[in-house]
């Protein structure tokens, strides 16, 4: 049958985080419409509000009202970051340029993700980090006035790179940082500059100058491409119909997956396109798909780090066997995301093994039928239960709530695009 389901997807969970760490920070009121209401959004939310900010309510639907007052204060208590890697690495790039004492920690997944990847920097430029037993949460962070930085990052990611971007925002310093393989998304470098820092792009190199000033904002996130991507995969793996999801961040930074899934057989077309705070936007339109293999290199990963859980399960359906390159990164994700989607996939009975860094993923027609263990992490949860829209499988997830991390409402979404396309 075919059928024409058109859906929506929550905020996106990165522009939000950036949009809710400025505009508590802004002196003056800021609107933000269409933020994501999830449990990091959430996260970030509280702990600003402990830093002086005056924030309304995350509410589905509401816009939000933040403010701030030109310069956080004091915190009387610990800050809970709870599940969020991006809160605690974008916040202590801020709170490096403020004279106080700060003590961050999270839930046990984030207090044993790398911190000195962040501190490191951080340190150069001139803050303070109490000693880290291990590499994780808590840790407390003084500020001060900071020196410039020049940096060479040992991986690609958007919140080392943030940390540091914010820190020379909040510091009135210029820096520079290298990303060595591939790009990461840059929705704070668009941001930046939607402030009137200087932001240039060279040879790897990102390069910030403060001539900028902050300023009461009104932003509409769009929605989350990487929450989308687990709606385009359902789609793909349908037998017919036709998806529209509607509003979509389409920043090339985040779209690698659909690179990736052009090479496999699925093309997704972007119609009604638009652009908002230097972001693009359109809706995408997918269509079931027989899916091949396909490579996927080292320096494309940076582009579509969070939608791997779902390419791999889709790969799981392909005719061939499909590689990751060097996606060693997933270990240090909101669980080992690398051994738990290989460990999964053999658990429903594909065949999937880590070699070195590469994740190897041997496509089939088996149905899934099998036990998924999450370790509570939102989007191996979310990969998972896609395959268990294919007819036959019998999935069971561990931890499906823990969608609630970045994608409210999933299972609800998913069952609705599932039910619309029998
Ligand atoms: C994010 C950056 C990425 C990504 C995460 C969100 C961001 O992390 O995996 O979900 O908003 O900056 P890394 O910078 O650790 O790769």
């Amino acid at each position: 049958m075919k059928v024409d389901a058109s859906v929506r997807v929550p905020g996106d969970k990165s522009i939000t985080h950036r949009a809710l760490l400025l505009a508590g920070l802004t002196r003056g009121t800021s609107y933000i419409g269409g933020a994501l209401t999830s449990l990091d959004a959430q996260s970030s939310a509280r702990v600003l509000r402990q830093l002086g900010a005056d924030l309304s309510p995350l509410r589905k639907g509401a816009t939000v009202t933040a403010r701030g007052r030109g310069r956080f204060s004091r915190p009387a208590q610990t800050l809970f970051c709870g599940n969020s890697g991006t809160t605690t690495r974008l916040l202590l790039g801020l709170l490096s340029a403020h004279r106080f004492s700060t003590t961050l920690t999270g839930d046990s997944s984030l207090r044993r993700r790398p911190m000195r990847r962040v501190t490191g920097p951080l340190a150069q430029m001139g803050a303070r980090f109490s000693e880290q037993p291990h590499d994780g949460l808590p840790l407390t962070i003084r500020g001060g006035s900071l020196r410039p930085l020049r940096y060479e990052m040992p991986v690609s990611s958007a919140q080392i790179k943030s940390a540091i971007l914010l820190a020379g925002m909040a510091g009135e310093v210029e820096v520079s940082v290298h990303e060595p393989n591939g790009r990461s998304r840059d929705h704070t470098e668009r941001l930046l500059q939607a402030f009137g820092y200087g932001v240039t792009q060279n040879d790897g190199w990102i390069r910030f100058t403060p001539r900028g000033k902050l300023r009461p904002f009104e932003i509409q996130i769009p929605g989350d491409p990487s929450s989308a991507a687990f709606l385009v995969g359902a789609a793909v793996l349908a037998e017919s119909g036709e998806l529209r999801i509607t509003g979509i961040g389409v920043n090339p930074t985040r779209t690698g997956f659909l690179g990736v899934l052009e090479r496999m057989g699925a093309r997704v077309d972007m119609e009604s396109r638009s652009e908002h705070f230097g972001e693009p936007i359109a809706d995408l339109i997918v269509r079931p798909a027989a899916l091949r293999a396909t490579e996927v290199t080292a320096g494309e990963i940076p582009g579509l780090i969070d939608e791997i859980p779902l390419l791999a399960v889709l790969a799981s359906r392909a005719e061939g066997a499909t590689t990751f390159r060097q996606v060693g990164e997933l270990r240090v994700k909101e669980s080992d995301r690398l051994g738990l989607i290989a460990e999964n996939l053999r658990a429903i009975g594909a065949e999937a093994e880590v070699a070195g860094d590469d994740l190897v993923v041997q496509g089939g027609e088996s149905k899934p039928v099998g036990k998924v263990r999450t370790a509570g992490d939102h989007r191996l949860a979310m990969a998972f239960a896609v395959l268990g829209t294919l007819p036959g499988a019998r999935i069971k997830i561990d931890d499906m709530a823990c969608a609630a991390v970045s994608f409210p409402g999933f299972p609800e979404t998913l069952r609705d695009i599932a039910g619309a396309r029998r």
